[in-house]
């Protein structure tokens, strides 16, 4: 029988957090920068607590760790939550726990923590929606949200194209959402002041497809997407002769509204 979507996450997942530990992609970036800088300004030193939803290899967690006084990273994958735990021992950071848990089904009271947070995990998310309503329910009143992501487009040739390769080399892709889709979900949920600032983020052909062992078919077919790709597309996404590529890395900000 076919796997449902859970299982897929964590057949791509489970097996691959040391290469999410090392990838350069997800150990550094100005949006990391940008979280750890946002945080500072609305939390007293070292007092808040954060929630770091689809954790992965844990970056966003040690990226802002030393801004509070505690995080708990959150991801279905237990050989992440390994690796995280490791990796926060080896950076003597002692104020991160892991718990195994679903964006979708958060096992925490509700007004727990001061920020609720997640980096390029959400596009692979069932119910991106009920996941939001459930990421205002565990955050105090007045607290943050705070979504870093792969950017949709908001030009529909080229997003169809995105997808399709995203989706071919990922079977867990479910979809990149564009600035216009976040900002509806995110006030939907129930957060207000959204800013949002997006930057360029250059993929690596082969990183890329090794980081999730995408299969020689999905590669070949992945090129062939590429090769055939209008101009349009070949631009917005600035293809290289490798298959490496760029697309924008969209950040959030939010404050959770009171009804
Ligand atoms: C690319 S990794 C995350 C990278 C990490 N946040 C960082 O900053 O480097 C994506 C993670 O999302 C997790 N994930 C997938 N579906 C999820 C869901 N429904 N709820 C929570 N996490 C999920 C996966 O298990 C995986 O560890």
């Amino acid at each position: 029988m076919q796997a449902n979507h859970s299982e897929t996450v964590q057949e791509q997942f489970d097996a691959q957090a040391q290469a999410y530990l090392q990838s350069a992609v997800h150990a550094a970036g100005p949006d990391l920068l940008r979280a750890n800088e946002l945080i500072r300004q609305v939390i007293p030193a070292s007092r808040g607590r954060l929630l770091d939803v689809g954790c992965g290899a844990g970056h966003l967690s040690f990226a802002v760790a030393g801004a509070l006084a505690s995080v708990v990273a959150v991801d279905p994958s237990p050989n992440m939550l390994i690796t995280v735990g490791k990796a926060a021992a080896d950076k003597s950071l002692q104020n991160i726990r892991t718990v195994q848990a679903s964006a979708e089904s958060l096992p925490f009271d509700d007004a727990h923590f001061c920020v609720v947070a997640s980096r390029y995990s959400a596009h692979h998310w069932l119910d991106l929606p009920n996941a939001l309503k459930e990421m205002r329910r565990v955050v105090k009143p007045g607290g943050y949200l705070l979504m870093i992501d792969i950017e949709g487009d908001e030009n529909a040739l080229v997003d169809t194209h995105l997808q399709a390769v995203e989706l071919l080399r990922d079977r867990s892709h479910v979809r990149d959402r564009s600035p216009s889709e976040w900002g509806r979900l995110i006030a939907d949920a129930g957060f207000s002041d959204i800013a949002h600032q997006n930057w360029i983020t250059r993929l690596a052909f082969e990183p890329w497809v090794t980081r999730m062992r995408t299969s020689p078919e999905r590669v070949a077919m992945i090129r062939a997407m590429q090769r055939e790709a209008p101009a349009e597309v070949r631009q917005a996404l600035a293809i290289e002769e490798d298959g490496s590529f760029s697309m924008k890395t969209g950040l959030w900000w939010a404050q959770r509204q009171e009804i």
